[in-house]
């Protein structure tokens, strides 16, 4: 049984880089394939043994609610046909894990949007995936390699990392550290910037959208300040616990999309079309 019962997924975001797209169909609802982005990223969740997910949401996502309904109507028209079996992974995810909604008010960050999620978590560790990044793996999900890792750090929170180009850490909140004894992909994490200049960043290593955050970040959180841009992030709220060195980055194995990024979702679309070919 994993000790991490629940996955938050920040699902509020517009996602305008996809526009029109995204006008009346959340971003998260975009398929790889015949498969939406969330469904990939609560399949991932399920991996690790979780089996609640909790959605900060907005008013416009009604879509994701939806998708992880039943839907007797085309059950019945798909049974006994070929097509018989095309739900059965969403409905194994309807069956086996309970879906709670809390709605985002304002879009006031990543942090916000967690600290938002505080009600339905309540007091205890937590992962969190953000459904742009696709990751995919051989063999233990990326959510389950961390999961196997907060098991040895019960009091530390876990961010995913990957290398990424000096040109691109921009984009990201990027760590520096140390390895961990006897490890060759764990830091304890010293510094950590979000979207830093290529010039300011501590290194070339990126956080990618998974997490797993002990519920001391939501009192961390509540006094974290916004960001030039209004924002509060969850990189900044993560910097507070890394002082007391709370937090480590761990390289995952696997490969990571970005699916928020049209070369992303397209790389992406690529090479799961690939693997039915
Ligand atoms: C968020 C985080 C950032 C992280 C990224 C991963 O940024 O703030 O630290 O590196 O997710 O995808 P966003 O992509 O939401 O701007």
């Amino acid at each position: 049984m994993s000790i991490i019962k629940q996955c938050l997924f920040p699902v509020a975001g517009y996602g305008t880089r996809f526009l029109p797209a995204t006008k009346a169909i959340p971003k998260e609802m975009l398929p790889i394939l015949t498969k939406p982005l969330i469904q990939y990223a609560v399949e991932e969740a399920m991996s690790a043994g979780i089996c609640s997910m909790v959605m900060v949401t907005s008013k416009h996502k009604k879509a994701i609610e939806n998708h992880f309904k039943p839907h007797p109507e085309i059950e019945a028209s798909i049974q006994n046909t070929t097509k018989e079996s095309l739900l059965d992974e969403v409905n194994q995810a309807i069956e086996y894990c309970d879906f709670s909604y809390t709605e985002q008010q304002q879009m006031l960050g990543l942090g916000h949007a967690i600290y938002t999620g505080q009600a339905l978590i309540g007091n205890a560790p937590f992962a969190v995936i953000l459904p742009d990044d696709l990751c995919t793996s051989e063999s233990d999900s990326v959510l389950l390699q961390m999961t196997k890792l907060y098991q040895q750090h019960p009091d530390c929170c876990i961010v995913a990392i990957e290398a990424v180009l000096e040109s691109e850490v921009d984009k990201y909140g990027v760590i520096d550290g140390e390895l961990l004894p006897n490890s060759s992909n764990a830091y304890r994490v010293h510094n950590m910037v979000e979207k830093p200049t290529a010039v300011e960043a501590p290194s070339n290593l990126a956080i990618i959208g998974r997490y797993i955050l002990t519920s001391e970040i939501f009192t961390v959180l509540k006094d974290t300040p916004a960001d030039k841009n209004g924002e509060i992030q969850i990189t900044d709220a993560l910097m507070t616990l890394a002082k007391q060195g709370k937090v480590i980055a761990y390289q995952f194995q696997g490969k990571r999309f970005d699916c928020g990024s049209i070369n992303g979702f397209v790389k992406a679309t690529h090479v799961f079309a690939k693997k039915l070919l």
